[in-house]
Parts: C-alpha cells; sequence; structure tokens
C-alpha cells in the first residue's frame, strides 16, 4: 500500500479523504494544529514554517519514518520549496519541473511563459509598461495572487493610476476579459503526457474558490486544457482557469499546479485522481483517458467543522472518532 504525504494539509479533507478510498495510507502535515486536514489522515505531524531551514529536512524525516513514496502539496504554498528539494525528500514530488512552478506563481512571468509557449493568454503589462494606447478596463492583479485577492477593475487611466497607488502588493496590469470563465482540472503523468482533463462551469466562487459548478463536456475545454498541459509539461493535478471570449477564442488566466478548489468535481464525476497518483508512485504508466467523466455533475459545498480536544501531551485529538 502506498503511503502519500500531503503538505499544508489545511482544510483539504476532502482529498485525503479521497487517497484513503482509493487505498492510500495518509499522512498530513501542516505548521497549524488547527488545520482540520489533519486529524483526517491516517497520521499527522506540525512541521515548521516553510520558510524555516528546517522545513525540508522535517518532511526528509517524516518520509523516512513513514515510509512515504509520494509527497502531494495541497495549496501554493510550498510548491516552489518542494519543487527545488525534490532531490532531497526522499520521495516522488508530484510538481511539474521547479522553474515551471516558480513562473505559474508569479502572474507577470507565467503570461511571458505561456507566450513563449504558444499558449493565448489576455494582455499583460508590468505596471510601468503599460502602453498609452491599452484598452480599458484594465485590472490590476496581485502578482503573486492567490484566491482573488488584490484584484481593482480600472474604467480609465485615472483610475489605473489610482489603483496602482492603493494596492498594498506587487501587481500586474492585464486586459480585463468579458467572457465567461471555465475551469479544468486536469491530471499529467510524470513524462507530461495529460491523461486526463475534465471542465467545469464557475457557477459561484466565494474568496476565490469555486463553491457551485457543473462538470461539462466541452471538447474544445478537454483539447485546450491537454494542449496547454503538454506544452507545459505539467506534472499531477493542475488547474487551468480560462475565458471563452465573444469571438470564440480561449484566453488562459490562471494555472495552479495542484488539485483545484473544486477537486471534490472531477472526483465525483469519475476522475480518479487519487488512483492515478497511486498509479504513478507506483511505476506504472496509466494511459490517457481523456473524455473519460461524467457531465453534468453539479456540486454545492457546505462548512464542515470538527471538535477536537486535549491529548494529555499538549497535542490535541478528535472528540469523537472519524469515519
Ligand atoms: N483578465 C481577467 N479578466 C476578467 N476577470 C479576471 C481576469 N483575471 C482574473 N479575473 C477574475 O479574478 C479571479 C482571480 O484571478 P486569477 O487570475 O485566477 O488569480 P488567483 O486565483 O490566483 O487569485 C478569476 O477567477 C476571475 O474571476
Ligand atoms: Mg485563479
Amino acid at each position: 500500500m502506498a503511503a502519500v504525504l500531503f503538505t499544508c494539509a489545511g482544510q483539504r479533507v476532502d482529498i485525503i479523504e479521497a487517497f484513503r478510498q482509493a487505498g492510500a495510507v495518509t499522512v498530513a502535515a501542516d505548521v497549524n494544529p488547527l488545520a482540520p486536514a489533519l486529524y483526517h489522515a491516517d497520521l499527522h505531524a506540525l512541521v515548521p514554517r516553510i520558510e524555516d531551514d528546517g522545513y525540508v529536512p522535517a518532511l526528509r524525516e517524516l518520509v523516512e519514518q513513514q515510509g512515504i513514496d509520494l509527497i502531494v502539496p495541497l495549496t501554493d504554498l510550498d510548491q516552489v520549496t518542494l519543487a527545488r528539494a525534490r532531490d532531497e525528500v526522499g520521495a516522488l514530488v508530484l510538481l511539474p519541473a521547479a522553474e515551471i512552478v516558480e513562473r505559474l506563481e508569479d502572474k507577470y512571468l507565467a503570461h511571458v511563459l505561456f507566450e513563449e509557449r504558444g499558449i493565448a493568454s489576455p494582455a499583460t503589462w508590468l505596471p510601468n509598461g503599460v502602453p498609452d494606447d491599452a484598452e480599458f478596463p484594465l485590472l490590476v492583479k496581485a502578482r503573486h495572487g492567490f484566491g482573488s485577492r488584490h484584484i481593482y477593475r480600472a474604467a480609465d487611466p485615472a483610475q489605473l493610476g489610482f489603483f496602482l497607488g492603493y494596492t498594498p502588493v506587487d501587481s500586474i496590469v492585464q486586459a480585463c476579459l468579458a467572457g465567461e470563465e471555465f475551469s479544468i482540472d486536469v491530471f499529467c503523468d510524470l513524462d507530461g503526457r495529460c491523461l486526463n482533463a475534465i471542465p467545469r462551469t464557475m457557477i459561484e466562487s466565494k474568496g476565490g474558490e469555486s463553491i457551485k459548478g457543473m462538470t461539462i463536456r466541452d471538447q474544445q475545454l478537454i483539447d485546450l486544457a491537454r494542449d496547454v498541459a503538454e506544452r507545459l509539461q505539467l506534472v499531477g493535478p493542475a488547474n487551468i482557469q480560462c475565458f471563452r471570449e465573444a469571438d470564440g477564442s480561449h484566453l488562459l488566466t490562471d494555472i495552479n499546479p495542484r488539485f483545484g478548489g473544486g477537486f471534490p468535481l472531477p472526483l465525483a464525476a469519475g476522475g480518479r485522481y487519487p488512483e492515478l497518483a497511486l498509479a504513478l508512485a507506483r511505476g506504472e504508466r496509466p494511459e490517457p483517458r481523456l473524455g473519460d467523466f461524467r457531465e453534468g455533475i453539479v456540486m454545492t459545498r457546505f462548512f464542515s467543522d470538527l471538535s477536537l480536544t486535549e491529548n494529555g501531551d499538549g497535542t490535541l485529538k478528535p472528540l469523537a472518532p472519524i469515519e
């Protein structure tokens, strides 16, 4: 049975449960003892902060102690660190090459990367590079943004100047798109082959996370996502976000090389991504199954909770056993 270490486990209970259902021994790590996903894993560990020199050694120790086969980061936070340290941690890290991870984390470098690889994305500039004839509206977007934070819509040059002064974070300026936004959850093998691509609509998002959506069998989006994933040589799970414009073109805005916030949908639709990840950890080479999923599956999310109590040694444990 494969043992999987989930880093920055946070609230991602759904992913840990899905891997357990797929037959994995699950080990969750987080810096915060109140991260709910810790208590849904077979084993959990508190680790230093990512910036701490002890972070990678702590993961390596867990890998050795628990016989970990596969490391799956669950947030954007430690991806660059893990991608750079992949040869030191002692287990397969489910991430693309460090250079790709670094560039996807920076919305300006991601745009340049998309252009280099022939992937269409909206016109994007650094704040001092916006041409005089740029068409409004424009967005001021956090350069290292996540969760839809620090995004401002400027209707004219005066507002652009205002928002560039107002935003507290390093930003880019990007053409504001008017089309419909879609999200496609892909899974790729270790050679960058796309094994499946499951598009979904974004019916409602809250705090940057999709809370209502539906899987759709849209061949254009499936083909686009496979093409993008393979041009970038993505590895493992990724969430690809794009807009469909009035002329039918698709422009890429964001790629997260991890399980998307809408993970329950590709899971419910039969994507079997945890099984694919475990197959890669066993050294297998599963065949692509593009389009092999159920369309019309609707997700609607809700809050859940967990009650903890003292363990007697300063640690916490669930008040009632978790099923
Ligand atoms: N160029 C754009 N035009 C219109 N809306 C956008 C554009 N870029 C982002 N958005 C909106 O902002 C949200 C967050 O932007 P995104 O680029 O995905 O950054 P992040 O998810 O990292 O915060 C998107 O889901 C989308 O709704
Ligand atoms: Mg996004």
